[in-house]
């Protein structure tokens, strides 16, 4: 079997992490730096010897923001980040137990199906090395299946020897044929296993799970289905490969590995988490009877327990937790005492102005000033923003926030989308090629929108 893949567990330094955060998120340096610091500690708790390992728990964090801040993308950004297994949910979407809906476990449990998922990818790739070479013999098999002797005798030998080489020889050039992709237009029929697990739905009062469980060989069926399928070459090898791959596999030793990932370097972000703090003043009735139920579902997963996955037992005492709300109409203090006691880190993101907003509109690597220019250049279309342009789109965006709503860099998006739609609409027919962005284009585009105070709040 393979080895077990060695995976860089997010071994960066906090200052490494904050650069790749910066990449994208611009401003809100603290939220970046208390993130950083929790990731490292997983780290860094890995390191200590002996029983204080097991004493030291992550240092949950809350980050508190208004909205379009950046929160959700800081979640984003950090999944791809960490070797870690990583999961993003909204705080919102879950019920008290007892409730139809998902309860609070399932987030471990997702956390975990996801760990699983990524060790398995991560042995297949280590894989390849190996099972290509077998899959290549398979492939020739069925390009130039091998000659079929009927008798050895003494008199055939010498015939059969010849028919040997020859094939031998015709082989060895299929193959470089092979390998040179000269052949990928071509099918084969291949013969897999099919691949229909039935799934078992377990209803309970937490709602469905699935339990992935395997009917037919619970039923003593030992026999897996084949079925014949024709495809070209590239799709015969990825599909001969998963059969070959599932074959070797030691499923137990990746499910080994994927719950130690899960319970030692596990993180979970939970966003939203202000939809489910109860403003003080309706503490009866209505949804925020539901909403402590759901905070206090919380607590012992956020605290640490077990939860039963379909894995095993997996325990949640040292996953991470970072919580994000923007808290607009209620405060932290509104959460249960208990659930702040459980993120002790509290972290203000700030609110956006001009200057963030002209560096958002073109520094980060998806920034939107990029997107649209990438899309139109597939017309052949070259946007060109002048200076000027962006700081008034900016100034455009700060102004309509502060005489409407603040929703934050989110106002960028609806000010370029209304910005260009024109171009956008024609750019099929633009005869001169570059399309220049100026201040003055701006400011006639959008002038009588800002002004307009109802028109900005339906359009802008
Ligand atoms: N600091 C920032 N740097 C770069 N882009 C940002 C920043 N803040 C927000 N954005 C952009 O604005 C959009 C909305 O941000 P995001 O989803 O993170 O908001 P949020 O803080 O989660 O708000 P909400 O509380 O409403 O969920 C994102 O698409 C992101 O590209
Ligand atoms: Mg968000």
């Amino acid at each position: 079997m393979t080895p077990t893949p060695n995976v860089q567990i997010s071994q960066l330094a906090p200052k490494e992490i904050v650069a790749e955060l910066d990449k994208y998120i611009i401003g809100q340096d603290a939220a970046k730096r208390a993130v950083a610091i929790a990731l490292r500690n997983r780290w860094r708790r890995q390191q200590v010897e002996g029983e204080l390992r097991d004493e030291i728990y992550p240092n949950n964090i809350i980050l508190i923001g208004p909205t379009g801040v950046g929160k959700t993308e800081l979640a984003r950004r950090l999944a791809n980040l960490t070797g870690a297994p990583f999961i993003k949910v909204e705080a919102s979407k879950y019920t008290e137990v007892g409730y139809v809906g998902r309860d609070v476990e399932s987030m471990i449990r997702d956390l975990t199906d996801l760990a699983v998922a990524k060790v398995r990818a991560e042995y297949m790739d280590s894989a390849h090395g190996k099972l290509d070479l077998i899959i290549e013999e398979k492939m020739l098999d069925l390009l130039l299946p091998p000659p079929h002797f009927e008798e050895d005798d003494e008199e055939a030998r010498a015939a059969n020897q010849k028919t040997l080489d020859s094939y031998k020889k015709r082989r060895n050039a299929k193959r470089e044929e092979l390998k040179a992709g000269k052949l990928d237009a071509e099918e084969v029929e291949i013969e897999v296993s099919e691949s229909s697990m039935p799934l078992m739905q377990i209803f309970s009062a937490q709602g469905i799970e699935e339990m992935g469980f395997n009917l037919p060989e619970a039923l003593g069926e030992g026999t897996t289905r084949l079925k014949r399928v024709t495809c070209a070459i590239p799709e015969a090898r990825e599909l001969l490969f998963e059969e070959e791959f599932d074959r070797e596999i030691d499923m137990d030793r990746v499910v080994r590995e994927a719950l130690r990932r899960t319970e030692q370097l596990g993180i979970v972000f939970l966003d939203e988490i202000d939809k489910i703090a109860a403003s003080a003043d309706s503490a009866e009735g209505g949804p925020d009877v539901s909403r402590s139920g759901v905070q206090r579902d919380i607590l012992p997963v956020v605290e640490g327990t077990t939860v039963v996955t379909k894995y095993g037992p997996v325990k949640s005492d040292h996953v991470l937790f970072i919580a994000a709300g923007a808290f607009s109409t209620v405060k932290p203090c509104d959460l249960s005492p208990e659930l702040q006691g459980r993120f002790p880190s509290r972290v203000e993101m700030d609110r956006l102005g001009e200057e963030e907003f002209l560096r958002i509109l073109t520094e980060p690597k998806n920034a939107l000033v990029k997107q649209y220019q990438a899309l139109l250049a597939t017309e052949k279309v070259t946007l060109v923003f002048t200076r000027d342009a962006l700081r008034e789109l900016a100034r455009t965006a700060r102004e309509v926030n502060e005489k409407t709503e603040d929703i934050g860099a989110r106002r960028l998006h609806t000010i370029l989308t209304t910005l260009l739609e024109d171009i956008l609409f024609d750019a099929v027919d633009i005869p001169q090629k570059t399309v220049r962005i100026t201040k003055e284009f701006v400011r006639k585009r959008l002038k009588d929108i800002v002004e307009d105070e109802d028109l900005s709040r339906f359009i802008l």
